[in-house]
């Protein structure tokens, strides 16, 4: 008796351990109670919604569910499928515009919201709770069973975004659906597309042709952004591309069934060179030899934050002909885009030009100061007038605080959360987005294995994330936002290979309230979600798995020291030249690396099969790592 007892209470901690293996969600929900059975889906059921401002939900739902089980769903309007989806009679306070409660049983799946919005998130929670082969894009076999639970779920924050830089690569109009598909999946609601800069004008201005006619082409260069080969007199500018205002109509619309809003950026008065190509009358040198830079080398960055431009790539803010220029392309922009803000850029603006220009020096006396930073202010205080004039906000990168700006900006922090904090002391609102946490630009194994850029951020890091600093009131603080630059990344495939699985971790920063997130779970999560995206077929990296390999200088020597930043993980190297494999040297501490000509080859094992990238630092690279370089 005794031990039938025990017995059925082993298994049923088995079964619970089995139950809520099945249960990996990303981002993790607000309460999730894992219940005993599961729903199965079956050929010929149907999904039901309440109201008809759900039908395209109920729609994608079907879509999806049919196109990966071959089984014919249908929706219709009722409250009587096997799957519903329910707005709510009388608002349920707590789930607010994106909330939504999931119940599954043995005899069907209710998910209820009080908007569309909700139901959507609702849905994409039940794709995660199917198997994997739901995100087949062909008839699979599959065992379609989802667990029992109840979930209730809403956000943290109203914005987590997403940015991608459309200037520096031209990503084409399905490349940027297929990014949106991809954020949904995990509940991001904003995509901020940088569409102009040095590198490349991407948005028709019917009015001003010659921006796209011009500014969004540049000439062929390839290989590291920074150090290639200027444009040649004459040279033919080839590369590129841009969005015909159709194609923005078709990109929103899109967006609108995703409920993403798409926040647009026209980055001025500086990263302005594209624009000036077209129209060198803009800038103070007016110099008409500007071309649309392919990543060649135009500045000296002396650290700091300090830098110095060769070429002028600043609007000039002291000539009422910039302002007319630019009421033009916020009027177009403001009547396209639904969203309530415009980014208007605001950072790393060059004011050497300005300094040497008698019309600016004009300006400044006329505002009474001997500091260039007021131009900048006063130039972001006429944009944001003519911003507010057509019913839209401004929105900047931190640097927009430095020559003043009213209240009524809305402030991107991205050099650390120091801007956001000031941000928010005075009562700006603030979208959380620093280099330190977000920008997923940077490398994120070991600097060796990616393509080079100036700095590194791994997935731990990123999953580290508060977007609320302590000491600043959270009314302030709108949420936060991955930025992907695209100096080094030049195909679809590997922005989404910079942007998973470290905005998985960024979704779980923006979505799930502080106190419920745990690395060690969510790295569980992570690998579920690695299986996921290869039936999907989104390319994601395993970076995580790899060792952190760092080099110091004691007394002339270098010390090896090499960690993971994921557990269960060994770390194999060696030091003779050969391949590691589990036979090699497993690294147990640090270690004097011996004099000489010697390479260290390190890779990462788990249950003695190899799972991580081959690490190589030659004995130039490690003494550089050694010496901080
Ligand atoms: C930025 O990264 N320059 C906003």
């Amino acid at each position: 008796m005794k031990s039938a007892f025990l017995f059925l209470m082993l298994m049923t901690n088995v079964m619970v351990f089995a139950q809520t293996n099945t249960v990996q969600l990303i981002p993790q929900p607000v309460d999730v109670q894992v219940l005993n059975g599961e729903y199965t889906l079956a050929a010929g059921a149907s999904v039901t919604f309440s109201k008809p401002e759900a039908q395209p939900v109920a729609r994608m739902l079907v879509q999806k569910i049919n196109q990966a089980t071959g089984f014919k769903y249908s929706d219709k309007q009722g409250q009587a499928g096997s799957i519903q989806l329910n707005l709510n009679a009388s608002p349920d306070t707590k789930l607010g515009k994106e909330g939504y409660t999931l119940v599954s049983s043995s005899k069907g799946i209710v998910i209820a919201a009080n908007e569309p919005a909700g139901l959507f998130y609702g849905v994409q929670t039940l794709f995660q709770l199917l198997p994997k082969e739901i995100e087949s894009k062909v008839p699979v076999k599959a065992n379609w069973t989802v667990p029992a639970v109840k979930i209730t779920d809403f956000p943290r924050f109203a914005w987590r975004g997403l940015m991608l830089d459309v200037s520096r690569n031209f990503f084409t109009k399905e490349e940027v659906k297929q990014y949106m598909d991809e954020m949904v999946r995990f509940k991001f609601n904003t995509l901020h597309l940088h569409l102009t800069d040095d590198n490349g004008w991407r948005i028709e201005i019917k009015s001003l042709p010659r921006l796209t006619e011009v500014g969004a082409w540049r000439v062929p260069r390839y290989g590291t952004f920074g150090e290639r080969k200027a444009p040649m007199p004459g040279e033919k500018a080839t590369v590129g591309g841009f969005y015909t205002q159709d194609d923005i109509r078709e990109l929103l619309a899109y967006a609108q069934t995703l409920f993403i809003t798409i926040v647009p950026e026209i980055d001025v008065p500086g990263h302005s060179m594209a624009a000036i190509a077209a129209y060198p009358e803009l800038c103070c040198t007016k110099d008409t030899s500007v071309k649309v830079n392919p990543g060649s080398n135009f500045a000296q960055w002396f650290g700091d934050g300090k830098f110095k431009m060769f070429i002028d790539n600043a609007l000039n803010p002291s000539d009422e002909k910039v302002y007319e220029f630019l009421d033009k392309v916020f009027t177009e922009l403001a009547a396209l885009f639904p969203s309530p803000y415009i980014h208007v850029g605001g950072d790393e603006c060059y004011r050497g030009y300005w300094e040497n220009d008698a019309g600016c020096q004009a300006l400044m006396k006329e505002l009474n100061t001997t500091e260039s930073i007021k131009l900048h202010g006063y130039f972001m205080n006429r944009v944001e007038k003519i911003l507010n004039a057509k019913g839209k906000k401004l929105l900047g990168w931190d640097e927009i605080l430095e020559g003043g700006i009213s209240p009524g900006a809305t402030v991107m922090s991205w050099r650390g959360i120091e801007g956001g904090i000031e941000a928010a002391h005075l009562g700006h609102d603030v979208v959380m987005t620093p280099t330190t946490y977000t920008y997923i630009d940077y490398t994120q194994g070991d600097p060796t294995v990616d393509p080079p850029i100036y700095s590194h951020l791994r997935l731990k890091k990123c999953y580290s994330f508060n977007p609320v600093p302590e000491g600043v009131d959270a009314k302030y603080i709108l949420g936060g936002q991955g930025n992907l630059w695209t100096e080094q990344v030049v195909t679809l495939r590997h922005a989404e290979y910079m942007t998973w699985p470290r905005s998985w971790a960024l979704a779980e920063d923006f979505w799930t309230p502080d106190e419920k997130k745990n690395w060690e779970n969510f790295v569980l999560r992570v690998e579920n979600q690695f299986g996921r995206s290869d039936v999907a077929g989104v390319n994601y990296s395993r970076a995580m798995y790899d060792a952190i390999v760092r080099a110091t200088m004691q007394e002339g020597k270098i010390w090896v020291e090499m960690e993971s930043e994921v557990p269960g993980v060994d770390i194999y190297y060696t030091i003779d030249g050969g391949m590691p494999g589990i036979y090699s040297p497993k690294y147990t501490e640090a270690f004097e690396m011996p004099e000489g000509p010697i390479t260290l080859r390190v890779i990462t094992f788990r249950n003695g099969a190899r799972i991580g990238n081959l690490i190589t630092l030659r004995p130039n690279d490690l003494k550089a790592r050694a010496q901080g370089e």
